[in-house]
């Protein structure tokens, strides 16, 4: 069959195969896109990442308040609205914004009505801002691609404040989810609503009104909680108010400076899956509340705290890859890399959505990159060693025919956007290249890898356009960093030769890096100059918080399209991460205190053999890349 063979081309490649949904979002005008890049708590306590949008549902926000009539008029039929809905497809919420109800008081409401869907408490009024209400009952349907199709009311029970008709006779809201879930235009994109007045008022804007129940605790429980609390990476916990309030000018100076929580791309047009960045009213809430007198506050405000899965932080894995013995690596010596061959036991092909790695010692394992190999290879490798695995520097000694991602210290796992997934052949074995670095003392290793599948047959998902996605990367190999450089540049670009639509990003350098920005320059055309897009821009590298970056919505790119990468690197003493002191020049290299520029992206297109045109050219491409012909030994 020409698409199976095609596909097995892509493996030689070694690609990484997936799946995306159709970018839809070029074509919406930019101001009705709304940039949701804020995870909220709703009133039971749960966090809900408004900035990921991974399984593309349409979201409905109504705004509603514990104190007007009509509001509460309509907490049976949203009930109802909730019962009719595809609950995978489309995403429900209330919103509740008013800063003088107490969030215990604002549950038991809602309780008392036995409201079902969850209620996003949001006394800072980041929805707010973003959606600008009007009343309450307000109603705002945003599409898979978080473009603003419908506002206004839920229906026309209500012709106006005191005159209520006995039922409706046009469902508003109901019509705009099923328009939208249809791909249809909407009827009425805007109604009047009618109701309370929303007004946005916060309790007097007096600096002593903040609370760490009421202002702080919402953002230390979406936004810190993950890793500061006992048992996770964090040095410390910030759960309790004592915790937070005795770091207060602590956590003030660390989030201003963006060291906390760690995200390194600046925020662009485009939001990424998972987004880290404060918003600015979130830095201006701990540093109002630091500085007031840090304020314990009611009780009633504080919201429950979310509940974590342990174990395992994407849920339970369809299937665990678990090294089949464990490894000793040496007290003392070079960086080892050691490649572990384990056989997938999958009864058929499997599209991957997500892996979440877990190295079996953090003090000894650096980083991973999981390869696949379905010609048997990595075993005749493995097979001529006594001990597990082979080492191997560089890459894994064999071509692959596919690969999962990787891990290094600082990812976190995260599902692909909507329903992508790489390829996993069926009798592959998955080499996971583990890149050890020396304790001082022997250490023994057993890591293991969660894989996530896409409940759906390969098939399926591979007859559909633009479902594929390969990956694509850029590299300067010409690096030779004088010792006391403090602003080495390097530059390198790509021109795509088809469309395709970008769906990640994963800039890679090493511990001289200082910057990096990759800039996509659409070809111009008759009546336009040429159009910038910024792909991704590191202003302040941090090679412990390096990750995969998937755009929450992928976009289109046209043939011609320029891609350049622009990276600064830093080898003077004042880089607190240099590894030589004193400086030393350093080159191109695979060890951590060699240096690299490098910059994935994964891609897909409308047809798939655009996109294995493209990988092929890009492969053709980097193998015509000058190579310095500088040794590590004349470097030094
Ligand atoms: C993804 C995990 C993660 C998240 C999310 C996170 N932290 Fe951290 N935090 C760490 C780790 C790990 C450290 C230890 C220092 C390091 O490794 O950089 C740390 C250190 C700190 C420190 C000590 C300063 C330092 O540089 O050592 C403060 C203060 C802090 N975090 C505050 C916060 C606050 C406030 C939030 C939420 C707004 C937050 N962190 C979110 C992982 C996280």
């Amino acid at each position: 069959m020409f698409l199976q063979s095609r596909i097995l081309l892509l493996f030689t490649a070694f690609l990484i195969l997936g799946s995306v949904r159709r970018a839809k979002a070029d074509n919406a005008p930019p101001d009705s896109e709304k940039r949701l890049a804020v995870p909220l708590l709703d009133l039971q306590g749960t966090i809900h990442e408004l900035g990921q949008n991974d399984e593309g549902a349409v979201r409905v926000f109504v705004f509603l308040s514990t104190e007007c009539p009509v509001s509460n008029s309509y907490l049976q039929p949203l009930n109802k609205l909730q019962q009719n809905i595809d609950t995978e497809k489309v995403h429900l919420f209330g919103v509740v914004t008013d800063a003088t109800v107490k969030r215990a008081e604002a549950a038991k409401h809602f309780e008392e009505f036995k409201l079902t869907l969850p209620v996003l408490f949001d006394p800072a009024g980041h929805l707010a801002a973003e959606l600008k209400p009007t009343h309450v009952p307000e109603a705002f349907v945003l599409n898979a691609s978080g473009s603003l199709v419908y506002r206004g009311a839920i229906d026309d029970t209500w012709g106006s404040v005191g005159r209520r008709r006995s039922g409706p006779s046009n469902h508003y809201l109901a019509d705009a989810i099923a328009a939208v879930l249809r791909g249809r235009p909407i009827a009425t994109p805007k109604t009047n609503p009618v109701g309370c007045l929303f007004e946005s008022f916060s309790g007097g804007g007096d600096d002593a009104a903040f609370t760490f129940n009421r202002d702080i605790a919402p953002i230390v429980y979406s936004r810190c909680l993950n890793c500061h609390r006992d048992g996770q990476v964090a040095p410390f916990a910030l759960e309790s108010y004592e915790q937070v309030a005795k770091r207060a000018d602590w956590i003030v100076s660390v989030t201003e400076d963006r060291i906390m929580p760690p995200w390194i791309p600046h925020p662009g047009h485009n939001t990424f899956v998972g987004e880290r960045w404060l918003t600015d009213r979130e830095l201006s809430l701990l540093k109002r509340w630091a500085e007031s007198g840090r304020a314990r506050g009611d009780e009633a405000d504080l919201p429950a705290r979310p509940e974590f899965a342990e174990g395992w932080r994407l849920g339970k894995p369809d299937l665990v890859v678990k090294m089949p013995k464990p490894f000793t690596v040496y007290a003392n010596g070079p960086d080892l890399f050691q490649n572990f061959v384990i056989p997938v036991n999958i009864p058929s092909d499997q599209m991957v959505a997500a892996i979440e790695f877990h190295p079996g010692n953090k003090r000894v394992v650096h980083h991973s990159v999981l390869f696949l190999d379905s010609n048997g290879v990595a075993r005749k490798l493995d097979r001529a060693t006594a001990e597990p695995g082979y080492s191997n520097f560089g890459g894994p000694g064999f071509a692959p025919t596919g690969a999962l991602g990787g891990w290094s210290v600082g990812n976190t796992p995260r599902r692909l956007p909507n329903g992508m997934g790489r390829y996993l052949k069926k009798g592959s074995d998955l080499v996971m290249q583990i890149h050890y670095h020396p304790t001082g003392k022997e250490e023994v290793d057993q890591s293991e890898v969660g894989l996530y599948f896409i409940k759906k047959p390969v098939e399926e998902t591979l007859k559909e356009p633009a479902k594929l996605v390969g990956s694509i990367w850029m590299a300067n190999y010409e690096m030779d960093i004088p010792a006391g450089e403090s602003n080495y540049s390097r530059t390198t670009t790509y021109t795509l030769p088809k469309d395709v639509i970008m769906v990640g990003v994963v800039p890679h350098m090493h511990l001289l890096g200082k910057s990096m920005k990759v800039i996509a320059t659409l070809p111009a055309n008759e009546n336009e100059d040429a159009i910038e897009k910024t792909l991704i821009d590191i202003r302040n590298w941090n090679y412990n918080w390096q990750d995969e970056y998937y755009y929450d919505r992928p976009f289109k790119l046209p043939a011609g399209t320029r891609l350049t990468i622009d990276a600064v690197f830093d080898n003077s003493a004042d880089n607190s991460m240099n590894p030589h002191s004193p400086p030393k020049r350093v080159t191109w290299g695979e060890e951590t205190d060699d240096e690299m520029l490098y910059c994935f992206f994964l891609l897909s297109a409308e047809k798939t053999e655009d996109l294995i045109h493209v990988i092929f050219h890009n492969l053709q491409h980097d193998a015509e890349q000058p190579r310095a012909r500088i040794s590590r030994a004349e470097g030094e």
